[in-house]
């Protein structure tokens, strides 16, 4: 009997924190994203996946195509869990040419997986092909393609190199903290070529390293290299590190000695791009974790979010970094408009709540400008913070908010406030400084925001400041309140959307 009643309780909460546009698996564990790939007609979309429970265990590829990188079509497992081992990450890639000779033709859907078998004692990396336009494969006799009888070696990312005439794998030797770089013309057969690291964050593991071009303000295409780490982050647990820099083919160089994060807050690991895309176009998907506690999180009948599908570019900061920008991709389309605003002073002191749809996505744009702040006050009274929140709200006291804090030039995430899900490592506040000089004002800060089930992203800063966590309110925040303190603001605008249910979990 108590069962039964645990059982109801452990779903209703499943059901409650269930993202309706994010990507989550049908039941079980999802980590990374894995072998992102367009074909032409469809995206795919392979993700590390456990079907038969919550948590990570016999590792297999799972598997969903789109035609729009947010309504999401379940296929079946793509690659099994095998004793040659777990199908860890690795990528998906077209082989135009029939360079590996394993497809009977040119020019085909000739869909080919690159990835790593994983066994306690050994990691090495598989070949697979499709003859089904990616919706099974089968592995290459002649496996692995490349091992180095090592047991942390894993998550290959394959590209074609145009001008050397090859292809170029990168991978991670996980506890050397760096990435090797291999070459091959034929897929099957690999040369080391470099190696990249240790760089950036002190670590324990380096994974899901990432080669990808994209283009910059001024229409050049820089390369980046993305290496995940685990754990290390300065935010506590995993986190995804970026390089921009050069690649002739068999080195990575970076430009400058920069470590860059892709997020300012806990729950953005692993990150891919897809394969071919036009040129200049990367569009990413990140997992929506973190290890410290995702085999912990409160929903038991599935775990794991995929972000939104967002476009890349890189722009120059005022200093004259270059930085990465992150835009979610297409989801205007699913907007429903609930609110437009222009120009609405609230003083000082004072607050605002508008009331929320319960159980639909949410996404907020809001730009505003401070008030001139005031000197008198501040030698009068001490220090006079001088703050904006926006808060997503519910009767019963749980907030999270995302701030602006003038006087310092930086935002805030809160999830502290929820007390859906406690963990000692589900942190609950980040930061992230703004650069005002983006901005005609230096009172001024754009914020564009997404709610939806337990998946919070925050855009800041002309979406050069990416904040990605999970949040687990125990009710409903069916109210969105913005307040002041210390100053005036002018919202100069403020729009607010639900967004249409892409993803249909309703059985469950
Ligand atoms: C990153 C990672 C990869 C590995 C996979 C296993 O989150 O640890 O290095 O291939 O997850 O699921």
């Amino acid at each position: 009997m108590t069962e039964k009643k645990n059982d109801c309780v452990f779903s209703k909460v499943s059901r409650q924190h269930r993202p309706s546009v994010h990507f989550t698996p049908p039941t079980g564990f999802m980590n990374d994203p894995n072998g992102l790939v367009f074909d032409g007609a469809q995206y795919h979309l392979y993700y590390q996946h456990n079907p038969s429970a919550a948590y990570s265990a016999d590792i297999c590829w799972g598997h969903a195509t789109s035609t729009d990188l947010l309504s999401w079509k379940d296929q079946p497992i793509a690659l099994p869990n095998t004793v040659d081992g777990q199908a860890f990450s690795g990528c998906a890639l077209l082989d135009h040419e029939n360079s590996s000779g394993l497809f009977a033709n040119c020019h085909g859907t000739n869909l080919v997986a690159l990835y790593t078998r994983s066994l306690p004692t050994r990691q090495s990396q598989y070949l697979a092909i499709s003859h089904n336009n990616g919706q099974s494969f089968e592995e290459y006799p002649g496996n692995p393609v490349l091992d180095i009888d090592n047991p942390n070696f894993r998550d290959p990312q394959v590209i074609y190199h145009a001008p050397s005439r090859k292809w170029v794998m990168v991978i991670a030797e996980v506890e050397k903290h760096r990435i090797g770089f291999y070459g091959s013309t034929d897929l099957i057969h690999w040369t080391h070529l470099s190696h990249f690291g240790p760089a950036g964050l002190p670590t324990v593991n380096y994974e899901c390293p990432n080669l990808v071009q994209v283009r910059d303000e001024s229409g050049d295409l820089r390369w980046v290299l993305f290496v995940s780490i685990n754990p290390g982050s300065p935010m506590g647990g995993s986190v995804t590190q970026y390089f921009i820099g050069d690649f002739d083919g068999a080195v990575f160089t970076p430009s400058d000695g920069i470590l860059r994060l892709f997020d300012f807050a806990k729950d953005s690991y692993a990150m891919q791009v897809y394969s071919n895309l036009p040129a200049g176009e990367a569009v990413t998907l990140a997992w929506m974790g973190n290890w410290q506690y995702c085999q912990e999180l409160p929903t038991q009948d599935w775990r794991g979010a995929m972000s939104l599908p967002r476009d890349l570019s890189i722009r120059q900061d005022p200093n004259g970094y270059p930085r990465l920008v992150q835009k979610p991709r297409g989801v205007e389309k699913l907007r429903r408009a609930l609110s437009c605003e222009h120009a609405v002073y609230l003083p000082k002191d004072t607050h605002r709540t508008v009331s929320l749809p319960k159980g639909k996505a949410i996404e907020v744009v809001i730009r505003l400008t401070a008030d001139e702040p005031r000197q008198t006050e501040t030698t009068q009274t001490g220090f006079q913070s001088n703050r904006f929140e926006l808060a997503f709200a519910n009767d019963e006291g749980e907030k999270l908010s995302v701030g602006y804090d003038l006087s310092s030039t930086q935002i805030w995430l809160d999830r502290s406030k929820l007390r859906g899900f406690d963990h000692p490592f589900f942190t609950g506040r980040f930061a992230a400084p703004i650069n005002t000089a983006f901005y005609d004002n230096a009172r001024s800060l754009d914020l564009h925001l997404f709610l939806d089930g337990c998946a919070f992203e925050v855009y800041a800063n002309e979406h050069l400041e990416t904040g990605t966590a999970l949040v687990y309110p125990e009710k409903p925040l069916d109210m969105l309140r913005l307040s002041t303190e210390g100053l005036g603001f002018t919202i100069d605008s403020l729009e607010t959307y639900t967004l249409d249910k892409t993803m249909r979990r309703d059985t469950l």
